[in-house]
């Protein structure tokens, strides 16, 4: 069968068309067409997102991509409707984003008289460990059952969960933050460096200069001590995260040393390798406490904040002298993308029996949880 998958929880307007077969431990998918416009240019003045640019710009970009995707994609237009079923993210993220996918999806199904599936936005991130964009293998690749019980971290701009699935698609939140999520830490970290948005990708380039620089400034080693970072929640006994306060030491760390105007390029290197650090050792530290209580079989590390490569190394090094199976999605599929969306719709949809709630009944709902 051939789906049509849509994904504006936020602010990246995407869709894609699949064709697909087999049931919910060996579908396989071939990615006829994929398209993602990112807004990033748009909201970088306002150094984060702008829910109601990000509103106007979907409704803007959907029917385009749609018109733009269905050529490439080269279905049989004889047939009453081009594809089969249709997946669209109903939650979690910026209500306005996901109402524009939702009502766009809603008259597709419409019109073309096919079923719509909501789905997840943390479930796609999920299995977007699966996925391949269009070019890479010609965009095929199959579903496979994988070892539990699996443990996925899911780190993104909203999110940082430690997601335990004791059975295939069966989940439970065993730890997640309790105030900001990494993502938004890297972020607004960014933000007090003078870097634009997004800045986990800014901060960690910076990260990388200073892990990798072969001689630390004199005066600056000296100083080391004034540049370490709290690690919040380290070793309290849950599987919980906090980084706000990480995020506030940040801020009083650049007013000691007289505001942002008297940081030297070289300092925020500084400060952005300390914060990364910081950031990433909670997460490995969580995830591996983790993974020895529940007798993991399967680690999946998924969602923005997966493109970060500090954070692969980190949890590479995790379970490497342990017998598990360690899986990331492609760089192109951490960020927000169709094609999980697409993965984990169509295999609730068999898993459903084929069935889909009533058209009225699919709400955009900002704080869904797995
Ligand atoms: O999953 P995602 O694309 O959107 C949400 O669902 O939130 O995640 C976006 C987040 C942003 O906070 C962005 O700064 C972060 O992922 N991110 C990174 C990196 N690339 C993106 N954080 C750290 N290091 C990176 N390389
Ligand atoms: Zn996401």
């Amino acid at each position: 069968m051939k789906i049509l998958s849509i994904e504006t929880s936020c602010d990246d307007t995407c869709i894609s068309i699949f064709e697909v077969k087999g049931g919910i431990t060996n579908a396989s998918f071939k990615v006829l067409a994929n398209n993602t416009n990112s807004q990033i240019n748009i909201h970088i003045p306002y150094g984060g997102v702008f829910p109601a640019l990000a509103k106007r710009e979907h409704i803007r970009n959907l029917p385009i991509i749609l018109e733009k995707i269905l050529k490439e994609a080269e279905l049989d237009k004889k047939k009453k409707s081009p594809v089969d079923l249709i997946t669209v993210t109903y939650g979690p993220g910026l209500e306005p984003s996901l109402w524009t996918g939702i009502v766009f999806a809603k008259e597709l199904a419409q019109k073309w008289k096919i079923p719509l599936m909501p789905v997840n936005h943390m479930e796609g991130h999920v299995f977007s460990i699966f996925g391949k964009g269009k070019k890479e293998n010609k965009g095929k690749f199959k579903i496979k059952k994988l070892p539990t019980p699996t443990l996925a971290l899911l780190v993104s701009g909203g999110h940082t969960q430690l997601v335990l699935m004791k059975k295939w698609m069966k989940y439970e939140i065993v730890g997640e933050t309790v105030d900001d999520a990494v993502g938004e830490a890297f972020d607004k970290v960014a933000r007090m460096l003078d870097l634009p948005y997004p800045g986990g990708p800014q901060i960690s380039k910076l990260a990388e200069v200073e892990r990798n620089s072969p001689h630390p400034s004199p005066l600056l080693a000296k100083e080391r001590g004034k540049f370490i970072l709290p690690r919040p929640m380290l070793y309290t006994k849950d599987f919980n995260f906090s980084y706000s306060g990480l995020k506030t030491a940040v801020l009083y760390l650049i007013r000691d040393l007289g505001g942002i105007e008297k940081i030297s390029n070289k300092m925020k290197t500084q400060i952005a390798l300390e914060f990364e650090n910081a950031a990433i050792e909670c997460l490995i530290h969580k995830t591996e406490k983790a993974i020895e209580k529940y007798k993991i079989k399967t680690l999946i590390v998924a969602g923005g904040v997966a493109a970060n490569q500090h954070l692969r190394n980190e949890m590479k090094k995790v379970v490497s002298k342990q017998k598990i199976k360690l899986l990331f999605p492609a760089q192109e599929l951490s960020g927000d993308n169709s094609i999980m969306i697409g993965i984990a719709g169509y295999l609730n949809y068999i898993k459903n029996k084929k069935k889909v709630p009533k058209l009225n009944n699919i709400k955009a709902t900002g704080n869904l949880r797995l």
